[in-house]
């Protein structure tokens, strides 16, 4: 595939790997899964997929706690399944780009093993983020560091010999230890996992917790300026909160990160075909996020912020303003999302009636959950106004269906560390990780041959399944496939927002090219400007705008 920055302008469809389709029909997607998939992605119109990790794991964490970087967990397939399976994206002209998690490995990763066995002040321990425990017995944790799942961010060891011994870091899940990135050894590592990977031609790299890899000096304590539980930490995104957490978390942000994607832009650059590096940094203000995709590091960055703003008019004016301001400043395209595998679904999250914080989840005993009506107009509304932004979007599975959070999960069926953790005090992202369906009758919906299911499916799938929206005129489904065509034909993702008169306080109006886009947040229907209607994402009365309803008219 030749370089043409197809990045900045591309729409990119996060899979969820165990829970896409499932081959084999043991309830867990898996890569032959995906294979079998495609062409309904291809239909669908998006430029790239972005999976999360499939590689050798305990899924303690969901994959997200590695155990070898290099090869796949037979949950998922072989490494041959990885590699027909991207063949046939690349076939259809669909670009894969894979989830590397360098914060942390899993404690069951070669690595980790080797060093517990090595004991205290070898080479192997100097890997991680070993200390001796405060207290009089070193029977206290190193510090005050809380994990990002709830609970303490240390655990202690037993030595070799069978006694109490050292503590290590991990700011997610026990089983989930820190690196230590000061370390040259495990750098070159990580750049041998990168060439592994660029090597049987990936496009690219989603990086996970890309704002956490390095550690202030010392590992000083640190009080969070506020209730935390956002990916970023303790408070990193919350409303409301006054001090500045990046300015001040000892371990998000850190200046010495951004040595780490210089390094890997140079291997990068050094394969032909435009291939990118995605951050995940959970950090705030979006001029900080724009530090990450500088010239000289990664591509892109996930925009939180405009994922976190909430469905009203003069917020989303403000976010797109300072989303485009922020990255266009170090030449970078400005990129949109509004659901993915840690959130809840933006079908549910925009009709939310009470503050819910990030990483926390919903539930049945939740306060404010929302109607399922209003949900979906709004996220309707929400994806078809994130569509015709300039720059980058990313889609994440299931919201081309319409599909909202699942928030009655039986206990006993939920898998997410953060319910442990937080001894259910926090539902976590279970919900979001449901099997998605795609036909109405198939035994789990259509997600495998079985009616086996890691998570339970609600009776609602039969509905939402992606055969009973296929070619009908309003689905949801059909909304994505035309914004997406629109988006490509007006080329939209090259464009610039200008913004134009608005009827309402409620209502944003701007002109990208050919497109004039108007997008309803209030519940007081408007008059719409002149132009044909192009793309409605609700009901639309003759020349009257409904509320919580975007459409593109012709310019
Ligand atoms: C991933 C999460 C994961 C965490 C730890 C993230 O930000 O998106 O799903 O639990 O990193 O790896």
């Amino acid at each position: 595939m030749t370089g043409t920055e197809w990045w900045r302008t591309a729409v990119i469809y996060q899979i969820y790997p165990r829970s896409f389709a499932d081959a084999n029909g043991d309830g867990m997607g898996d890569l032959a899964g995906i294979r079998s998939r495609l062409p309904q992605l291809a239909e669908l119109g998006v430029d790239a997929i972005w999976l999360s990790p499939f590689y050798t794991s305990p899924q303690r964490d969901a994959g997200y706690d590695v155990a070898d970087y290099c090869d796949v967990d037979p949950l998922f397939g072989t490494l041959a399944d990885y590699d027909e399976m991207q063949a046939a994206a690349h076939a259809l002209g669909i670009r894969v780009i894979v989830d590397i998690v360098p914060n942390h490995s899993s404690s069951d990763h070669p690595w980790f093993q080797a060093a517990l066995a090595a004991g205290h002040g070898s080479p192997e321990r100097a890997h991680y983020i070993f200390r001796d425990g405060s207290g009089e017995n070193g029977d206290l944790p190193p510090n005050n560091w809380q994990s990002v799942f709830g609970g303490n961010a240390w655990t202690r060891v037993i030595e070799p010999d069978g006694t109490a011994g050292q503590w290590y870091l991990h700011l997610f899940d026990s089983t989930q230890p820190d690196f230590d990135w000061d370390n040259e050894w495990v750098r070159s590592q990580f750049r041998g996992v990168l060439r592994f990977w660029l090597d049987r031609g990936v496009d690219g790299f989603r990086v996970d917790v890309a704002h956490g890899m390095i550690k202030a000096k010392g590992l000083p304590d640190y009080t969070p300026p506020a209730e935390g539980g956002s990916m970023g930490g303790a408070g990193a995104l919350e409303p409301g909160v006054v001090a500045d957490p990046i300015a001040t978390a000892p371990y998000w942000a850190q200046d010495g990160v951004h040595d780490i994607y210089r390094d890997w832009r140079l291997v990068l650059d050094e394969y032909e075909g435009d291939r990118i590096l995605a951050a995940e940094a959970w950090v705030d203000p979006l001029e900080h996020v724009a530090r990450w995709v500088r010239a000289d590091e990664m591509h892109q960055a996930f925009n939180f912020a405009y994922l976190e703003t909430p469905w009203k008019a003069d917020d989303l004016r403000s976010v797109i303003d300072r989303s485009l301001a922020a990255f266009s400043a170090v030449g970078a395209p400005s990129t949109w999302v509004l659901s993915n595998h840690d959130v809840v679904r933006h079908a549910s999250r925009l009709a939310l009636t009470a503050d819910n914080l990030q990483g926390h989840g919903i539930g049945p005993n939740t306060v404010g959950l929302p109607d399922t009506v209003v949900g979906l107009r709004r996220a309707r509304a929400a994806s078809a106004l994130m569509l015709s932004l300039p720059g980058s979007s990313y889609l994440y599975q299931g919201e081309e269906l319409g599909l909202p959070e699942v928030v009655d999960l039986p206990d006993a069926s939920r898998e997410d560390p953060t319910w442990f953790r937080t001894n259910g005090e926090r539902y976590g992202r279970d919900g979001c990780r449901v099997p998605i369906p795609w036909e109405a009758d198939g035994p789990s919906y259509g997600f495998g041959p079985t009616a086996a299911s890691w998570l339970p499916q609600p009776g609602m799938w039969a509905g939402l399944a992606r055969d009973q929206q296929d070619g009908v005129a309003d689905s949801t489904l059909e909304l994505y496939k035309l914004a997406l065509t629109l988006r490509r034909e007006n080329f939209l993702g090259l464009g610039s927002v200008e913004w134009l008169d608005s009827p309402s306080d409620d209502v944003i109006v701007f002109r990208n090219g050919n497109v004039v886009v108007v997008a309803n947040t209030g519940d007081q229907p408007i008059e719409l400007p002149a132009g044909d209607i192009l793309l409605a994402s609700g009901a639309v009365d003759g020349r009257t705008l409904p509320g919580d309803t975007t459409v593109w008219l012709s310019a």
